[in-house]
């Protein structure tokens, strides 16, 4: 081959220099370890300035490809390429085959618009303004959805499910449904591998199950309480309407894929569904944004916190340090603050909670961040509420001389403890429903 060497796809117009074609075929030989290619037929031009290859290829798909996970089917593969020769080397080929032709033979077509290179063409949203991921971002916010749990079996038997409000209905006859999964999922490996899925309407009253599939923990199903379908996929009990689907198709885009399947099996009862907006559920007028704030130490240590911290010499760690890591989990669809100041009140918070007139406040400690952070928010117009038996001082004295103050401050500053906010979150929801 010519130094120069450039090879284009036919199909996706995209360009490799000599480089990374042989890290293409590493990768296209890691994924089909006994791929087999014969030239069926070689033309070279009178004047040997150009050729044409016909070839065909088979070979099991047994490792990863482009982040599509092996399904072990053996692929047979044709292609065509029109070679421009120069002293006898190739320096430009017109390929008719890639890694998506290569996909695609095996049953997993791409998406063609989702590996397009980026547009060059600006597009905007209003005159004179290029469009920003947020627009698109805002606009997502403005559909309301309702939640599913997309459930499967591992290879192991294990049940494995996630969050999703990608669902869609595709058509009645046939009974074809969508969902659009993340490739970084945890469960992505096992639903690709799948021959069925499930698919649970969250309800009303399935917040925590939400809040469980939404998060990337072990385990999931030891929080709920489900049962098989026919086709041995997992249904979550008290769900509003639970669905069980053969997978037809696994679309590829570049972060997602889009998993068309075929309805086999339907159970629906008369709960409410869960109804999603914007990052919130609306589920009886509950706050749902939740905010998890972190103090992280400055290494500036400017002014006084040096005096601060050579006080609390033990709190010197790194901002990278996992002493900082929150020990619980936090839900995808959280916040979380991370600032090197007691107050966590700033443009940040204040950008969160736009829209909030109440705001809940627990944590620690109650004479130091807690105090500091309700300060800001009342300040900023905010009514707010602290759950006292959540939140812990330095010493109990401290802790007990903290909520004193924030009394005075009623009526901006409420306070409650965890049982009765239970109670008065119960009425809301029974007077709601
Ligand atoms: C309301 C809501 C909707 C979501 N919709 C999707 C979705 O459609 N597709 C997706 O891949 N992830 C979606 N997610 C995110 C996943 O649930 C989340 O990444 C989860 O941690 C994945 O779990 P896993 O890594 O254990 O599979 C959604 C999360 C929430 C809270």
């Amino acid at each position: 081959m010519h130094p120069t060497y450039v090879r284009q796809s036919a199909r996706s117009q995209r360009t490799s220099g000599l480089e990374q074609y042989k890290q293409e075929i590493l990768e296209v030989r890691a994924a089909f370890p006994d791929l087999l290619t014969i030239v069926d037929k070689l033309i070279v031009s009178a004047d040997g300035a150009s050729a044409a290859v016909f070839w065909h290829s088979s070979g099991s798909f047994l490792g990863e490809l482009q982040n599509v996970p092996a399904t072990g089917r053996r692929v047979e593969t044709r292609g065509s390429n029109l070679l421009t020769l120069k002293d006898g080397l190739i320096t430009h080929e017109s390929v008719t085959w890639d890694h998506a032709e290569l996909l695609a033979d095996l049953g997993i077509p791409s998406l063609k618009s989702a590996f397009e290179p980026d547009s060059e063409k600006v597009v905007v949203d209003v005159p004179g303004a290029t469009l920003h991921p947020d627009s698109i971002k805002g606009f997502n916010r403005q559909f309301v959805t309702g939640v599913t749990v997309v459930t499967t079996i591992d290879s192991r038997g294990n049940p494995r499910g996630l969050a999703a409000n990608s669902y869609a209905s595709v058509s009645l006859e046939p009974p074809l449904v969508l969902v659009c999964v993340q490739k970084t999922a945890g469960t992505y490996g096992a639903l690709f591998s799948s021959t069925h899925l499930g698919i649970n309407i969250v309800s009303n009253a399935q917040r925590d199950v939400v809040s469980a599939f939404a998060a990337k923990i072990p385990d999931k199903f030891a929080h709920v309480k489900w049962h098989v379908g026919p086709d041995g996929s997992p249904l979550i009990d008290g769900s509003a309407a639970s669905i069980e689907a053969e997978i037809k198709e696994r679309f590829q885009a570049r972060t997602h894929t889009v998993f068309v399947a075929r309805v086999t099996h339907a159970e629906v009862s008369d709960v409410d569904p869960m109804v999603y907006k914007a990052g919130r559920f609306h589920d009886g007028g509950e706050p749902s944004t939740v905010v998890w704030t972190r103090f992280v130490r400055d290494p500036q240590e400017l002014g006084g916190w040096r005096e601060y911290y050579d006080r609390w010499n033990k709190c010197r760690s790194a901002p990278e340090s996992t002493d900082w890591d929150l020990t619980l989990p936090i839900r995808a669809e959280d916040h979380l603050l991370s600032l090197p100041t007691f107050s966590k009140w700033g443009a940040e918070l204040a950008a969160i909670t736009a829209g909030e007139d109440h705001i809940i406040v627990c944590g620690v400690a109650t004479d130091c961040c807690v105090l500091s952070t309700v300060f800001g928010a009342i300040d900023a117009g905010k009514s707010v509420t602290v759950v006292t038996d959540a939140c812990a001082g330095v010493t109990d004295e401290a802790h007990q001389q903290a909520i004193s103050l924030l009394d005075l401050l009623s009526p901006m500053v409420t306070l409650a403890t965890t049982d009765e906010m239970i109670t008065q979150s119960m009425q809301r929801t029974t007077a709601s429903s």
